[in-house]
């Protein structure tokens, strides 16, 4: 079963108290997502491996700590997914971006697939897939398995804000992956959105309501 990891980190929980606001505006929102995402991949990567490295400092010749360069991808479930990548290319500048394109039909709550294109050595490459929300779990489901279907094999999933439900979606239909989440909400409402949490993310970071 894949474990979860909520981040209690204060800086964490403080710029999410202002995401989830009604009264935080658009800008304020994207910025915020930003940043929050990079404070959660810094966390979510204490488990990069290291190797030794000599080098030469203006003092002296010394042994110390590089990345032992293993191949990291982001794969970010648009649309909303979006608005986690650039903070997280921050912290890690060589990572490439796949793009898996799914919406949730409000009628079924189920995912529809438009668009994947990831890059071609998946398997090769440790993988965050991220999305600001894990409601039922359907749209996060989905992409795990199109990204495995291409090979992937190491896969995180990095989410603001998750439902019970789907976390237990997501650890039923891949028990290999571990979540990351800011928050563990109460539950989804009747229309599926996640409560209380922050409203419609993608309509959020892109000012389409
Ligand atoms: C939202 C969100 C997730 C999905 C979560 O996307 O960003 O992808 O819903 O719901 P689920 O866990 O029940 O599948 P949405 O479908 O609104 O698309 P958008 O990002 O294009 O706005
Ligand atoms: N998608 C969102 O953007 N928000 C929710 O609460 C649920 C699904």
């Amino acid at each position: 079963m894949g474990k979860v990891y909520v981040f209690d980190h204060p800086l964490i929980q403080h710029k999410l108290t202002y995401i989830r606001r009604t009264d935080t505006g658009t800008k304020q929102f994207r910025e915020l997502v930003e940043e929050v995402a990079m404070l959660m991949a810094y966390e979510a990567t204490r488990d990069l491996p290291l190797e030794d490295t000599t080098i030469q400092t203006p003092v002296a010749s010394t042994q110390t700590k590089i990345l032992a360069g293993k191949k990291l991808g982001i794969v970010p479930i648009l649309r909303a997914g979006l608005g986690m990548v650039d903070g997280i290319l921050n912290l890690i500048p060589s990572a490439k971006v796949g793009h898996i394109g799914l919406y949730r039909d409000p009628e079924t709550l189920q995912p529809v697939e438009y668009y994947t294109k990831l890059p071609t050595d998946l398997e090769e490459r440790d993988l965050i897939t991220v999305d600001p929300m894990l409601a039922t779990g359907g749209s996060a489901v989905a992409a795990i398995t199109v990204m495995k279907q291409r090979g992937a094999k190491n896969i995180k999933l990095m989410c603001l804000i998750a439902a019970p439900e789907g976390i237990e979606a997501v650890q039923q239909a891949h028990p290999d992956v571990d979540i990351y989440v800011a928050a563990v909400d109460e539950c989804l409402n009747d229309h599926g959105y996640i409560t209380p949490g922050l409203g419609d993310a993608g309509d959020r970071l892109y000012g389409t309501k």
